[in-house]
């Protein structure tokens, strides 16, 4: 959940490592920090709170310039820049100037940034302190670098202190290490968390992802758990743990000029919103050409044989990727008659797995890189089950534990730490699959697929008739702005989407809320509400309308301001519900894209009326590397 930058070549280092870091920073902004080779020593320059903050430092010290962002004294053209760049998300020590990365050892001889955790800091900062270390942060960074230092101190090797501190320290992580003995040397580690570097002509970058890198070059090579990289301006060499010398595939990747580009868009989140439509009709221009035709799926590798005896499907997810699980779970059983079951990544992880060999598991993340569902997914696979990997990340962990079992949600890079158009696009590769699995098992009645896969066929275009509301919506919500919790319900294949809109709202506005299978609403939560609590119930035409209408009743009786996501045409609602966010005309089955929308407009309205930082909520990242 932190990213990690470095680059060594003849450009102006400190304008290369803030425009990685630019990109880089949705994977956490509590502290941001830079180190460089200058003159012997080596400069580590860092602030607390986003790269502004370390921007301001910077020009302040004169090492970068106002508006054309060149440097001041450092890195002249023509002389090899090497240096080192990070943007934190606090696990160990609060987020402070001195928690910040990169850490040096007591020398400050060796600068090291680093992504994730190392389990066995405590073990080892402990050793180091009877061996006469002092520590002077908190986290478990800093015991890697003193022992980086102790172990140079005792083989005077730079790459044996490497590989016998790699051996040493335990956890998920990657490292940026550089050696102010060295200064036209980078060296990398990867350990269970992302790292790529980036070839170019006479130069090198390292980056926590491709995306970053792909702004610079288009050769990559990725590193694999357990590998080590000693990168030159000219030159890398790849090593294992045993210090033998490795041979690494290149890789091309598009290149990307500006992958920050917001579009004319205020914030990524209302880009990424309005991105809905085209996500969804790229992924059914691949899988679903025709309604006519079964889907195709051609680089999934799952036999019909396997398919027809599956005995229960199993979802692992966190977040918003959960919810897109549960609307899953309701296309599957309804489609494939499958059982299936949803449970968070992080609760699986304490549960007694009941899978056989029939078992399908599917993982979803949309970063491929959260540990609680990586954990999740290992453990299933090892007892036996298939597992198929759904993310948006063709370059992650989730990825590779995939191999031939990998859908690709092809959403795009999405830079808002809130997830949304990852949703809509996890959602319907679910379908995508569902359908192929009745299609396959031949479990459900021909003529029902076909109309669910042409009503599919229609959604990006409703998407687009509902993007168009979104001034509409505006106005309608941003009455609701002050009120200090909020209730949402649904049922059936809605009610995940009323967990779904609870948690856009929570992270985006602070406001606590809360999303209920609405006939759960006597059965306690019920009692919160009066009139500073609003309802938002999700309530569409189909075999849930009814009764959601009959719950809604309920908390109106409770004076609750009531707010509805409804279809066009639907007159009914207007006898109880305050304001009513309406959508077009759409069959319960498929209805989540579009129930989802005027909520995710809610959220970001609401949050930005509240003055709040939209694409970058206080304490979240966008993916979470740690258990
Ligand atoms: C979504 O808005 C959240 N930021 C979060 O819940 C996220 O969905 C969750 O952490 C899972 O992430 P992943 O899809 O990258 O695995």
């Amino acid at each position: 959940m932190c990213g990690i930058i470095g680059y060594i070549g003849n450009k102006e280092i400190i304008p290369v490592l803030l425009k990685g870091l630019r990109c880089l920073e949705y994977r956490g902004y509590d502290s941001t920090g830079i180190a460089i080779h200058k003159g012997e020593n080596l400069n580590v320059v860092k602030s607390v709170g986003k790269l502004s903050n370390l921007e301001e430092v910077l020009k302040k010290e004169h090492l970068l310039n106002g508006a054309n962002g060149k440097n001041g004294k450092n890195g002249k053209s023509g002389h090899v820049s090497c240096g080192i760049g990070h943007t934190r998300w606090a696990t160990h020590g609060e987020p402070s100037d001195i928690n910040a990365h990169p850490h040096f050892d007591s020398d400050e001889k060796i600068a090291v940034v680093h992504n994730g955790i190392i389990r066995n800091y405590q073990e080892v900062r402990d050793s180091l302190i009877q061996k006469g270390y002092k520590f002077a942060t908190e986290t478990d960074t800093e015991v890697v670098v003193q022992l980086i230092s102790y172990n140079f101190k005792e083989t005077n090797s730079i790459l044996k202190s490497i590989f016998k501190s790699v051996n040493e320290l335990e956890g998920s992580y990657a490292l940026g290490i550089l050696f102010k003995q060295e200064p036209d040397k980078i060296y990398a580690v990867r350990r269970e968390a992302p790292l790529v570097i980036g070839i170019g002509s006479g130069e090198n970058y390292l980056a926590s992802d491709s995306a970053t890198v792909s702004q610079f070059v288009e050769k990559i090579i990725r590193l694999e758990d357990n590998e080590i990289a000693e990168i030159s301006k000219e030159n890398i060499n790849f090593y294992n743990l045993k210090g033998e010398i490795l041979k690494k595939e290149i890789q091309t990747v598009t290149r990307s000029k500006d992958i920050l580009d917001k579009r004319g868009f205020k914030h990524y989140l209302a880009k990424e919103i309005n991105e809905q439509a085209e996500v969804v009709s790229n992924l059914l221009k691949d899988f679903l050409p025709s309604h006519e035709k079964p889907i195709q799926f051609n680089h999934l590798k799952l036999t019909p044989d396997f398919l027809k005896t599956i005995d229960r499907i199993l979802i692992l997810a966190c977040g918003t990727a959960y919810h897109a699980g549960l609307v899953g779970k309701y296309v599957f059983e309804n489609l494939t008659s499958i059982p299936t079951e949803v449970q968070f990544a992080s609760e699986y992880l304490n549960s007694k797995p009941l899978l056989t060999e029939k078992s399908l598991v599917i993982g979803i993340s949309q970063s491929g890189e959260t540990a609680d569902t990586l954990a999740a997914v290992k453990k299933a696979i090892s007892k036996g089950a298939t597992f198929v990997g759904i993310t948006n990340k063709q370059d992650s962990a989730l990825a590779d534990l995939a191999k031939e079992h990998l859908l690709i949600s092809k959403a795009g890079l999405e830079v808002s730490v809130a997830a949304t158009k990852t949703f809509l696009a996890q959602m319907t590769v679910l379908y995508m699959l569902a359908i192929y699995i009745a299609e396959t098992i031949d479990s459900s009645n021909p003529k029902k697929l076909s109309l669910v896969k042409q009503e599919l066929r229609l959604i990006p275009q409703l998407i687009d008739q509902t993007l168009t509301r979104q001034e509409h919506y505006q106005k309608q919500v941003l009455q609701y702005a002050n009120n200090p919790d909020f209730v949402f319900i649904g049922r059936g294949i809605n009610y995940p989407i009323a967990l779904e809109a609870a948690l856009k709202l929570k992270e985006l506005s602070y406001i606590h809320a809360s999303g209920y299978a609405s006939g759960e609403m006597k059965h306690g939560p019920i009692a919160v509400l009066d009139t500073k609590v609003p309802v938002v119930s999700i309530i569409v035409p189909g075999e849930t309308y009814d009764r959601v209408f009959q719950n809604s009743l309920e908390a109106k009786s409770r004076q609750a301001p009531m707010i509805a996501v409804a279809v066009d045409g639907d007159k009914k609602v207007e006898s109880i519900f305050d304001t009513i966010l309406r959508i077009p005309p759409i069959t319960e089955l498929i209805s989540p894209f579009l129930t989802v929308i005027p909520l995710q407009f809610l959220s970001y309205y609401i949050a930005e009326h509240l003055g709040r930082d939209v694409d970058q909520p206080r304490n979240l990242a966008k993916s979470v590397t740690v258990e």
